[in-house]
């Protein structure tokens, strides 16, 4: 069956990009000149999703604003010739492509955000994308997600994105245990198991979820049986594990570099990273950069 929907949760306050995320949404912070949301709403659509479901919060009006037409910006940008920035406003999401959203009225983990979106997924498969983490395929043509994609639309088998992260890190992610093979980059392997932040000396691995997940229809109803896990949350990573009692569920290890925009340091990586790829931005960056280094030496 076709992937045509993506859930992004978007509900989380944000806490560890305080003061910044106070009064905007932490989606909404920019990565040179797009906020972050606008990212991954890209990946989406890149991998052929034609339908993204935001789950929502009270004080994220800013990101359904964005991506709705804007009518005195627009008229204003016309009547000055301004034709490339019009476009540039103007085009986000190709006319095919939907962005509704829905709302989250408790914060009980990322297991219920998804869940909140089950009647209008409506048991088909989907994506879900988790919004602080941006995946930097720098420019390729097949992104990480499209060809996770591809993987369940062949296979069946529900793709969870995994990469290396070091061992002192584990208990920060949801772990996927592979039996001892990991994956070659761009291909998926099967998985026997998926513990959410568990302590690195229970960890099975140092293979990570990355926050992209490709997932059948029915995991909306083990998330509905969902229990409290890890943190006291109704964790996604659970469901996933009860999936795989039922059905075979593949980690697939990512090609390119992710940045997590939820904190600071991922953030600052991102701009920089991100700057250095943008054509008005990468020359004067690379020179700041050595000027840096080099007065750092
Ligand atoms: C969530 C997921 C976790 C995943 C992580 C990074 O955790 O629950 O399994 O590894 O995102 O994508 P959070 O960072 O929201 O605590």
């Amino acid at each position: 069956m076709k992937v045509r929907k993506a859930v992004i949760p978007v509900a989380g306050l944000g806490t560890r990009v305080l003061p910044a995320s106070k009064a905007i949404p932490k989606e909404m912070m920019p990565v040179v000149d797009k906020p972050v949301i606008q990212y991954v709403v890209e990946e989406a659509v890149a991998a052929g999703i034609k339908e993204i479901i935001l789950v929502t919060r009270t004080g994220k009006l800013a990101i359904e604003d964005h991506f709705d037409s804007h009518y005195e910006l627009e008229a204003e940008l016309a009547r000055k010739n301004k034709t490339a920035l019009l476009a540039a406003i103007q085009n986000i999401v190709p006319p095919e492509v939907s962005i509704i959203s829905i709302r989250q009225p408790e914060a009980k983990g990322l297991g219920h955000a998804v869940h909140c979106a089950a009647s209008t997924v409506g048991g088909e498969p989907f994506v879900v994308i988790l919004p602080d983490v941006l995946v930097n395929n720098g420019g390729d043509k097949t992104n990480d997600l499209m060809r996770m994609v591809v993987e369940f639309e062949n296979t069946g088998a529900a793709q969870i994105m995994v990469g290396e992260v070091p061992d002192d890190k584990v208990q920060l992610y949801g772990i996927a245990d592979c039996g001892g093979v990991a994956p070659e980059f761009g291909e998926s392997t099967a998985i026997k198991g998926l513990v959410e932040k568990p302590r690195q000396d229970e960890s099975p691995s140092n293979l990570a979820v990355i926050g992209r997940y490709v997932l059948p229809g029915k995991i909306m109803s083990l998330l509905a049986d969902g229990k409290p896990g890890a943190g006291g949350e109704i964790q996604l990573t659970d469901a996933i594990d009860a999936l795989l009692e039922m059905e075979p569920v593949e980690a697939y290890k990512m090609m390119g570099d992710t940045y997590d925009c939820g904190e600071k340091l991922g953030y600052l990586k991102a701009n920089l990273a991100y700057g250095l790829q943008h054509s008005e931005t990468a020359n004067g960056l690379r020179q700041f950069i050595n000027a840096l280094a080099n007065e750092h030496e």
